[in-house]
């Protein structure tokens, strides 16, 4: 990467606005879900033991510009202090005299957590007067750790780097780039990608690109059934997207142009509604007219265990059926298995998106996966081949 880092940063006696992602669920006021603060701690550790005053600032939520108490960090800076076993100050407001004040009584590694960015509409504007603002409550020194939110062309991850001296990547941002930044530059062959979830809409740039630089795709959850119709299969009350029915068949005609691997279920398990707890288990061409694909079948469990245990790289990104319910999760923790069983055999396996993840996780494999992704969205822009802005506007290393 040729970005300045935290390591290369002088951050002695200094205070670091450090833009992280923690973008987590609450429930209750409390943390549900803490691995995005987890994962940031290495960075905030290596700032402290330099001496440096760390300035914390992440969005929560949708807020829309408003102050809405349902989307405040007060509770993250709460599970944050747990985490790293000291106090995290919490400034009520991002900008003015509050963050002001408790920027400059930081000592030498003490943390300060500001509120909700997102509270300003200034900050999805990326608006230059509320990214000095943020700018000011620092010495000159910016790290961005927030590669989930690296794709938002926001104040708090580009705007601000116009206002300080350096601008670097933090230990989690290099992690996701170093993996990510591999996996399409210079995979260890075979490259296979899976991907799942509800819309092909979401991942067609993904599906492109992927094409171009991996050996093969494996794809599963609902966005299969626009790719199956595309084909002339039945796919009853399947959810899909009738208008990317084109698209679909190009890009399949285009796989089978070369020597690319694309999979989609053979079979599949059914019901005639998400809700039925009356399903089956049928090859896709008996698919009934009235019934809906929920989860992979055996037999394509099988495929694509087989296509992930010769892989050398394996990207994953969207579950395989309708995970949440135990119904159809069994195709979905059959791939996080294979995925892990892969990791054994020395391949290198990324796994990104909330479901995939949740997937890992309740598969109890999450330790055997080379890397998970804390970017939902980000990791998916990266697959696609954008560049992410967050990244782009950090300083470059001369
Ligand atoms: C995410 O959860 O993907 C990031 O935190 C970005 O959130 P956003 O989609 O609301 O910008």
């Amino acid at each position: 990467m040729n970005k300045l880092s935290i390591r290369d940063l002088e951050l002695s006696g200094r205070r670091v606005f450090i833009r992280v992602d923690f973008n987590v669920p609450l429930d209750n006021g409390k943390v549900a879900e803490d691995t995005r603060v987890r994962e940031t701690i290495p960075t905030l550790r290596f700032a402290i033991e330099r001496g440096a005053r760390l300035v914390l600032a992440s969005h929560l939520g949708r807020p829309k510009g408003k102050r809405d108490p349902k989307y405040t960090l007060k509770p993250v800076a709460a599970r944050l202090s747990e985490l790293i076993g000291m106090p995290v100050d919490f400034a009520a407001d991002c900008v003015g005299a509050d963050a002001e004040s408790k920027s400059c009584a930081l000592r030498d590694g003490g943390i300060l957590l500001l509120e909700n960015v997102r509270y300003h509409p200034e900050e999805e504007a990326n608006d230059e007067n509320f990214s000095r603002q943020l700018a000011s409550l620092c010495d000159q020194l910016f790290v961005c750790d927030a590669f989930g939110s690296a794709h938002r062309a926001h104040a708090s991850v580009v705007g601000i780097t116009k206002f300080v001296k350096q601008a670097a990547a933090g230990l989690l941002m290099e992690k996701e780039l170093e993996y990510l930044g591999k996996a399409v530059t210079n995979p260890e062959r075979p490259f296979v990608a899976i991907l799942g979830g509800a819309k092909v809409s979401d991942k067609i740039e993904v599906v492109q690109n992927l094409m171009r630089l991996a050996d093969g795709m494996l794809i599963g959850g609902a966005m299969a059934y626009t790719f199956l119709k595309s084909q002339g299969l039945p796919v009853g009350k399947s959810l899909v997207e009738n208008d990317k029915l084109e698209l679909a068949g190009d890009l399949l005609s285009q796989t089978s142009a070369r020597n690319f691997q694309f999979r989609l279920p053979v079979d599949h398990v059914i019901a005639q509604s998400p809700a039925s707890a009356d399903t089956r288990t049928v090859d896709v061409a008996n698919t009934p007219a009235d019934w809906m694909g929920l989860d992979i079948g055996p037999k394509t469990i099988a495929q694509f265990r087989q296509d992930i245990s010769t892989a050398r790289t394996i990207v994953w990104n969207g579950p395989m059926g309708m995970f949440e319910r135990p119904a159809f999760a069994a195709g979905t923790l059959a791939i996080a298995r294979a995925v892990a069983e892969a990791t054994a055999k020395g391949a290198t396996t990324i796994v990104g998106g909330g479901d995939s993840v949740a997937a890992v996780e309740e598969a109890g494999v999450a330790d055997k996966i080379s890397h998970i992704s804390t970017g939902g969205g980000a990791s998916l822009e990266f697959l696609a081949g954008r560049e992410l802005p967050g990244v782009e506007a950090l300083t470059k290393k001369i």
